[in-house]
C-alpha cells in the first residue's frame, strides 16, 4: 500500500464505525416507521461517507476534535444522502441503482422517497442546531450548511444540472459552475464547517474552504470519468447513463484524456491549498485518494 492508501485507511478504520452507528441510531424508533426505514435503508447502504469524513479531518487539522465536529458530519451525510435520494427519482437521473442496492424510490415509492429526502434534510438542521457546541460556532456552521446545501449551492447545480440535459451549445466555464455548485458546494461546507466547529484561525479556515472548493471540482470530475469508464458492479450505480441522458460532463466536453487532465489539476490546486496548515498529512492522502478512486 503506498502512504497515502494507508493514511486514508487508517483514517477509515477509526472513523467509519463511529459514522455508521451514530448516523442511524436517530431513525430506529417513531411513529413514521416506514419512514424512518426509508431513511434507514439509503443511509445503510454503505455510502463512501467522504463528507463527513473529510469533515472530522478538517477539525482535527486545525487542532479541533472528532467530538466537536461530528455533529457537522453527520449533518453532512443526510444533506447528501437526501441529495442522493432525490438525484435518482424519475423526475431527475431516474436511476434504480443506488450504493449496489435498488433505489429509494424503487423500494418505497416515489412519495416516500421525497419524503425520506425531505426528512434528511431537515433532521440535518435539526442535528447540527441541538449539539452541544460554541453557539458562535453552531451558528456559523448551520449557514455554511444553508449556503452548501441550497439554491446557490447544491439544489441550484441539480437544477442547472437539469436544464443542462437540453442545451444545445455549452462550454467549460458553465459546466465548471454546475459542477462547482452540484457537488462542490457541499465539498466546501464539509471542509469549512470542520474547520468552524474545530476552532480554524481564519487563514485556516480560508485555506480549508479552497481545498474543499478544489477537492470538490475533482470529485465530480471523477465522477464524470468513472460514469464513462467503470461498471455497474465498480459503481454499485448504473454506469454509462450520462451520456444518454444528454448530461453536460467532462469526457463530453474534453474527452477522457482532457478530463483526467482537469482531474490532476484540481486535485493539485486542493493539495496546494494546504501547503500553510500543521496537520495536513490525512488530508493531502484524501485529495490522491479520491482522485484515484475506482468508486
Ligand atoms: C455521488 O457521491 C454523487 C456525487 C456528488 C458525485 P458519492 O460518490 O460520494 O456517493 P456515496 O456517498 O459514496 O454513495
Ligand atoms: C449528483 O451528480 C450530484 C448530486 C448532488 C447528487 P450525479 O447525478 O452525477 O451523481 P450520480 O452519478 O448519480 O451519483
Ligand atoms: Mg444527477
Ligand atoms: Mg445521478
Ligand atoms: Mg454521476
Amino acid at each position: 500500500m503506498s502512504g497515502a492508501a494507508s493514511q486514508v485507511q487508517a483514517d477509515l478504520d477509526r472513523l467509519l464505525p463511529l459514522l455508521d452507528t451514530s448516523l442511524t441510531t436517530p431513525f430506529r424508533a417513531g411513529e413514521a416507521a416506514r419512514l424512518g426505514e426509508a431513511m434507514r435503508y439509503s443511509l445503510e447502504a454503505g455510502g463512501k461517507r467522504v463528507r463527513p469524513i473529510l469533515c472530522l479531518l478538517a477539525a482535527e487539522a486545525v487542532g479541533g476534535t472528532v467530538e466537536q465536529a461530528l455533529p457537522g458530519a453527520l449533518a453532512l451525510e443526510y444533506v447528501h444522502t437526501y441529495s442522493l435520494i432525490h438525484d435518482d427519482l424519475p423526475a431527475m437521473d431516474d436511476d434504480d441503482l443506488r450504493r449496489g442496492r435498488p433505489t429509494n424510490h424503487k423500494v418505497f415509492g416515489e412519495g416516500h422517497a421525497i419524503l425520506a429526502g425531505d426528512a434528511l434534510l431537515t433532521e440535518a438542521f435539526g442535528v447540527l442546531a441541538s449539539a452541544e457546541l460554541d453557539p458562535v460556532r453552531r451558528a456559523e456552521a448551520l449557514r455554511l450548511l444553508a449556503e452548501g446545501a441550497g439554491w446557490r449551492g447544491m439544489a441550484g447545480g441539480q437544477a442547472l444540472d437539469l436544464e443542462g440535459e437540453t442545451l444545445a451549445t455549452y462550454d467549460l466555464d458553465h459546466l465548471r459552475l454546475i459542477h462547482r455548485l452540484k457537488t462542490g458546494a457541499l465539498l466546501r461546507a464539509s471542509l469549512e464547517i470542520g474547520a468552524v466547529l474545530g476552532g480554524a484561525a481564519p487563514a485556516e479556515r480560508a485555506a480549508l474552504r479552497a481545498y474543499g472548493e478544489a477537492i470538490g471540482l475533482a470529485f465530480q470530475i471523477q465522477d464524470d470519468i468513472l460514469d464513462a469508464t467503470a461498471t455497474d458492479a465498480d459503481l454499485g450505480k448504473r454506469a454509462g447513463k450520462d451520456a444518454g441522458r444528454g448530461k453536460i460532463t467532462y469526457p463530453s466536453l474534453l474527452g477522457l484524456d482532457g478530463a483526467r487532465k482537469a482531474l490532476s489539476e484540481a486535485t493539485e490546486t486542493a493539495l496546494c491549498h494546504l501547503a500553510t496548515l500543521p496537520n495536513r498529512n490525512s488530508l493531502a492522502a484524501w485529495a490522491h485518494y479520491l482522485a484515484q478512486r475506482a468508486k
